[in-house]
């Protein structure tokens, strides 16, 4: 049994950005399950969402600030969460990493630096915790620095860094880094500094005893010059300490046969019943209700990494077909802006909801045939697993972790009952158009789509392998 620290800056229930938070959820949870002693450690953001009991457990000084300590439990579970309180940085009721405009919040370095501060600190059992870690477990830039600040201790439990997004990277100048009060033997290149800034993302990168990402197939990508943002040399030179364990969902919230969010649940035996989910999607989103008109589905924050522009060019030429879409996003105001004249102009075919909406996202994933991802990258990705357990068939591009866990449908993946999806290679619109119309064809085959979505709902995306996976790593640390 280890004793664990699980630093995450966003954990759902509690509050939720995109799939980190999702992860942070649900992987502790798994590890709990499988004997580990785990605590998470975020910030007390002032938009969080508490269901469960939060009591002070200890009191910091740093820096001339005092910080409290809160702790409360992940729902449902006896998974213990402590909250890093300090209202002056996180007390905000906005989103943790930007403001309304997307911008990020001005302070950002200072905030996720006292996060990672503390953190070490309860990691070396100095916060009055009485706990001891054996490993803490970092996640993307803002636990970055966590990594680099314990490698300079004499004594310190064993760090992974697991990178959900090499795109983020919490890049910040000579000077902040001068402001932050941090040891100065980190401003290295070995260390933090990177071509004369401070990366974060890179500390967790140069510093841990264990590098990992969320998919195999991300884990080689970051090493090339496409992927790796500058930073591709080092995660290559790191490849012996550097591998890809694949995401999985949390079956309690996604599964069609118990989720209470949906109008009718569902299984692999009575996929006629989706059809009333399916109808009350296309009511929810005012669009006619026709049983037979495939719905192709999206939700996703919406930026450049996710290929929205693809789908904005790739709709114009499917309204000709018998289709309906429907999107559920916010993030780029441009994009969000297209999107919304699309549906003006083809009211009938295409519907849109900007925003987040975690109950109208389980309807999306019970209600449509298809699901959306031309991603330009994906580390992972969960809609596409969600869509899966779902029975609605996930179009992809062969990138990341949507490489490793989507089958095209193929002539001999239809024959072993291995097809799960559509999958298509080159990011250009054509090629998006193509897989889409293929997927409108082998819909028209009631048959053979039936099997398809068996295939894909039996797929097994539990957190219990790689829940195991992670434990075997710990060990050998
Ligand atoms: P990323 O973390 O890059 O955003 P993932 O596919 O890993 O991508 O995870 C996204 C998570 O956020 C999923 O749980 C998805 O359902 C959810 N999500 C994204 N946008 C919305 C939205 N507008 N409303 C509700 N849930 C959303
Ligand atoms: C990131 C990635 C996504 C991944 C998620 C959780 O936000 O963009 O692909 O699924 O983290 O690991």
């Amino acid at each position: 049994m280890k004793k664990i620290l699980f630093v995450s800056s966003e954990v759902h229930p509690l509050i939720k950005t995109g799939g980190l938070a999702d992860v942070a959820g649900s992987l502790p949870l798994s590890l709990a399950q499988l004997g580990q002693d785990i605590r998470i450690f975020m910030p007390n953001y002032g938009a969080i969402k508490y269901n469960r009991e939060v009591h002070k457990k200890c009191t910091l000084h740093i820096d001339n600030r005092t910080i409290h300590i809160l702790e409360t439990k992940l729902p449902d579970s006896d998974v213990i969460v402590w909250l890093l309180d300090y209202p002056d940085f996180f007390g905000n009721k906005g989103n943790p990493y930007v403001d309304e405009h997307g911008h990020s919040w001005i302070n950002s370095a200072e905030r996720f630096a006292l996060f990672s501060r503390i953190a070490v600190e309860i990691a070396q059992d100095r916060a009055h915790l009485d706990w001891q870690a054996d490993v803490v477990h970092c996640n993307d830039w803002q636990s970055g620095l966590v990594p680099a600040l314990l490698s300079i201790e004499p004594t310190r439990p064993a760090t992974v860094f697991t990178i959900h997004n090499m795109a983020y990277q919490g890049i910040f100048s000579q000077e902040t880094f001068q402001q932050l009060n941090l040891p100065g033997e980190l401003w290295n290149h070995h260390a933090i500094e990177f071509y004369g800034m401070m990366s974060f993302i890179k500390g967790g990168i140069a510093c841990a005893d264990h590098i990992t990402t969320v998919s195999p197939t991300y884990a080689l990508e970051i090493q090339t010059p496409e992927f790796g943002y500058g930073l591709d040399g080092l995660l290559h030179h790191r490849h012996n300490e550097l591998n890809g364990i694949l995401n999985g969902i949390d079956l309690e919230q996604w599964s069609p046969e118990h989720d209470t969010r949906i109008p009718q649940t569902y299984s692999a035996g009575r996929l006629a019943k989706k059809l009333i989910n399916k109808t009350a999607l296309q009511k929810h989103f005012a669009l006619p209700e026709n049983e037979s008109i495939p719905v192709i589905a999206l939700i996703s924050r919406l930026v450049d990494q996710k290929g929205i522009n693809l789908v904005i060019e790739c709709l114009e030429s499917l309204i000709d077909y018998p289709m309906q879409f429907v999107l559920l996003g916010s993030g780029d105001k441009e994009l969000e802006h297209q999107l919304k004249n699309l549906s003006y102009l083809y009211p009938d075919q295409i519907s849109i909801k900007l925003g987040y909406d975690e109950d109208l996202a389980h309807l999306i994933e019970a209600g449509a045939d298809l699901f959306l991802m031309p991603s330009l990258f994906e580390p992972c990705g969960l809609n596409q697993l969600f869509s899966q357990r779902y029975g609605t068939l996930p179009i992809v591009r062969n990138t990341g972790g949507l490489a490793d866990t989507v089958v095209d449908t193929l002539a001999e993946t239809i024959a072993d009952q291995t097809a799960t999806g559509f999958v298509f290679n080159e990011p250009s619109v054509g090629a998006l158009l193509e897989t889409v119309k293929r997927a409108l064809l082998i819909y028209a085959n009631s048959k053979v789509w039936k099997q398809l979505q068996k295939n894909a709902m039996k797929k097994d995306f539990s957190w219990q392998k790689s829940a195991k996976e992670y434990i075997a790593l710990y060990k050998t640390l």
